[in-house]
């Protein structure tokens, strides 16, 4: 008897011959048990936001709100989907480099808790557009640090990057800056070091340095500090020789820090924001082997999903190819005996979203999975690639499946787009 992959109890074969395939499957439990987990560790003061960009499906952000997290969204349709879920505007922050006119009208006309600012020149567009409506927009101020980030896989800080405004700038404004916006209260401080930091002690040594710029900024910029972001970009392990953070030696580290900074600041919101490492454990991406074949002495598996739904898994911000946890879902237990690479239905070699990943002997029909993908999946990937559109994605509660997002169709793909060519010369 073959050991089928299950989620609350539900097999493997019976989802995907429900909702087919390819598929997105989300445990709601593992979410929700995470997320209290973290809540648990972690000193009361600091609140989570959760980023709607590692995964910005509504009935997602829906239970993680549900669970007790607020929201960071960066674009007008994730402010929706937040606020459709039902967070509250006091508890959404809206950030990004390039927010549109019509982006912040919305963040205004909804009035969320705080603008993150990324420059100089959006600081005039908010001040602008809050005049036009004769109200003072909060505004946070999106910092890059003159220090770098230890361990993270994407540094988004202390290098020349396009996200928010380097320290010496902003120490170089003084308080000038806040007087030149009268319709503008400067109130909090944001930083966001890198993703995929998988070492508690980076975590703690970024938070107590942004905690320390807060203070300085705030006062020589001459505002209170009525909010302090710090970022986050915890990790989880996708690949051989990565651990999971360690929530007991985060807190260990953290609580201290937060107890001591909320004792001399009792007013300001500490907000940490965080996606992958709420959502990524929870989600397996589910293919279908198509065709089985040998090229030159290799094993190939062509499944009916690849890349244009994970690119994550084809390797994340590096060049060598390392393989997400990857699984033969109805034969679990079977020896994983011969080297296959997995492959979708795209036309480029690049669509590998396995490579000689040991496998027991594969064959048409049987469903491979890629764990660990609740994060970063079809929403950072060219899902529209060949016109295959979105996948399905399916989240189990209590026990019971859910189609959470139906997948793309033909019409789905081709309703958006229009019909035209030059009328024929000469025909009547
Ligand atoms: C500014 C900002 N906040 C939050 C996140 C979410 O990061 P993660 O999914 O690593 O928690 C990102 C990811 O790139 C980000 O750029």
């Amino acid at each position: 008897m073959s050991v089928p992959y299950e989620v609350q109890g539900l097999g493997i074969t019976e989802l995907a011959e429900e909702f087919g395939t390819p598929l997105y499957l989300y445990d709601g439990e593992e979410i929700t048990t995470r997320f209290a987990g973290l809540r648990e560790a972690v000193h009361p003061s600091l609140e989570f936001f959760y980023s709607l960009k590692a995964n910005p499906n509504i009935a997602i952000c829906a239970l993680l709100h549900d669970s007790g997290a607020r929201a960071e969204v960066s674009s007008l349709t994730e402010l929706v989907t937040a606020r459709r879920a039902g967070v509250q505007p006091k508890d959404v922050i809206f950030l990004g480099p390039g927010k549109s006119r019509y982006e912040v009208e919305a963040c205004l006309d909804e009035d969320i808790y705080s603008i993150v600012c990324e420059s100089v020149e959006e600081l005039g567009l908010i001040d602008e557009l809050a005049r036009e409506r004769g109200i003072v927009a909060p505004v946070s101020l999106r910092v890059n640090p003159s220090f770098q980030v230890k361990g993270s896989g994407l540094t988004m800080g202390g290098k020349p990057r396009q996200f928010g405004t380097d320290e010496e700038l902003l120490r170089a404004e003084g308080s000038g800056l806040a007087g030149r916006y009268p319709n503008i209260r400067l109130m909090g401080i944001q930083v966001y070091l890198g993703t995929r930091i998988l070492s508690e002690e980076s975590v703690v040594e970024n938070t107590r340095r942004i905690f320390g710029l807060a203070e300085e900024l705030s006062a020589e910029l001459g505002f209170p500090l009525e909010m302090v972001d710090v970022g986050g970009g915890l990790g989880i392990a996708y690949f051989d020789n990565e651990k999971d953070l360690d929530l007991g030696v985060l807190a260990e580290g953290l609580n201290p820090l937060i107890e001591d900074f909320s004792a001399r600041h009792p007013d300001t919101r500490l907000i940490m924001e965080l996606g992958r490492f709420l959502v990524a454990a929870s989600g397996t991406y589910v293919t279908r082997v198509r065709y089985t074949k040998t090229s030159m002495g290799e094993n190939f598996a062509v499944t009916d999903g690849g890349t244009n739904h994970h690119m994550a898994a084809v390797g994340i911000g590096s060049y060598v190819k390392r393989n997400f946890p990857m699984a033969a879902l109805e034969r679990l237990d079977e020896p994983a005996t011969e080297p296959w690479n997995i492959t979708g239905p795209l036309c480029t070699p690049n669509d590998l979203i396995g490579k000689k990943v040991p496998m027991p002997p594969l064959r048409p029909g049987d469903l491979v999975g890629v764990q660990r993908s609740g994060a970063y999946g079809p929403t950072a990937s060219p899902v529209h690639f060949l016109s295959h559109g979105y996948p399905a994605e399916v989240l189990v509660l209590d026990g019971k499946a859910h189609l959470i997002r139906e997948r793309d169709d033909v019409e789905v793909m081709l309703g958006r787009q229009r019909l035209h060519r030059p009328a024929a010369e000469g025909s009547n």
